[in-house]
């Protein structure tokens, strides 16, 4: 099994505050790997820590057989790994031809063109700006950008978050098809059971440390454990808008 992306003990802090306490953890080529845990737990510190936002003080990452660990982020990026952040962050006042144009570009099978086959809604939108979008088309906007770097390996920051439950499926049906097209897929969420739908591994992080690693079947099994899981996050929270 080649490994798509492998963390070794990280200790990630801000300023003084000790975030994660030697989290380790394996995506695997080819597999949706998705990494759980309740609000707070160092999900996004993990992530941060891996693309090189938030550098970690102590432990190795590496991605593809690459030690990148203290890595600027845009070199992360460079080598296929693509990235999308909690809140989206989407240029508001760029509308969503521009926004598909702001990405570096690996040379690959995506094209805005072939953005706009996979996401139709977006190509309707094309010449709407960002904050004209809906918290779906944002999401769908804040993928299809990291696809234009033809990424090997997609890092996803809770996707679904403050989506209905109609287009929080339609997330997860992307992230599926990212990995029929052999695109590795790390996956930060707060929706335990749709995580566990199509996820092949799972990670539970609690308090910056891992406290489950196993196939995501196994998980999804245990129902006092999703129970909790689940209950503490956010799952059924769905704002008004
Ligand atoms: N920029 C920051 N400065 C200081 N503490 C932070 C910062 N970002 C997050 N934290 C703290 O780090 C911990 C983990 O946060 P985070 O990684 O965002 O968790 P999660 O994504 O699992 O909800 C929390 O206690 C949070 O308050
Ligand atoms: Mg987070």
């Amino acid at each position: 099994m080649t490994v798509a992306l492998t963390a070794e003990g990280l200790h990630t802090y801000y300023g003084k505050s000790h975030i994660l306490h030697g989290v380790s953890l394996e995506a695997a080529e080819g597999q949706v790997t998705a990494l759980l845990g309740r609000n707070g737990a160092g999900k996004t510190t993990t992530l941060r820590s891996l693309m090189g936002l938030t550098p970690p003080r102590d432990g190795r990452v590496s991605t593809f057989g690459t030690d990148i660990t203290r890595w600027p982020p845009f070199r992360v990026a460079s080598l296929g790994v693509g990235y999308v952040p909690e809140g989206r962050k989407i240029f508001s006042n760029l509308t969503v031809g521009e926004n598909l144009l702001v990405p570096l570009e690996r040379p690959g099978p995506w094209s805005p063109e072939s953005i706009y086959r996979l996401f139709p809604g977006l190509a309707e939108r094309r010449l709407n700006r960002g904050r004209q979008l809906s918290g779906g088309e944002q999401e769908m906007l804040a993928i299809a950008r990291a696809l234009l770097l033809n990424p090997k390996l997609l890092i996803l920051d809770e996707p679904s978050q403050g989506l209905a439950p109609l287009i929080t499926r339609e997330v997860f049906r992307i992230v599926a098809k990212m990995r029929e097209q052999g695109i590795s897929v790390l996956l930060v969420e707060q929706n335990v059971r749709m995580s566990l739908e199509i996820a092949d591994h799972a990670y539970v992080l609690d308090d910056g440390h891992i406290v489950y690693s196993g196939p995501a079947r196994e998980l999804a099994a245990d129902e006092a454990r999703v129970q909790s899981l689940a209950g503490a996050s956010a799952e059924e929270w769905n704002p008004a808008s």
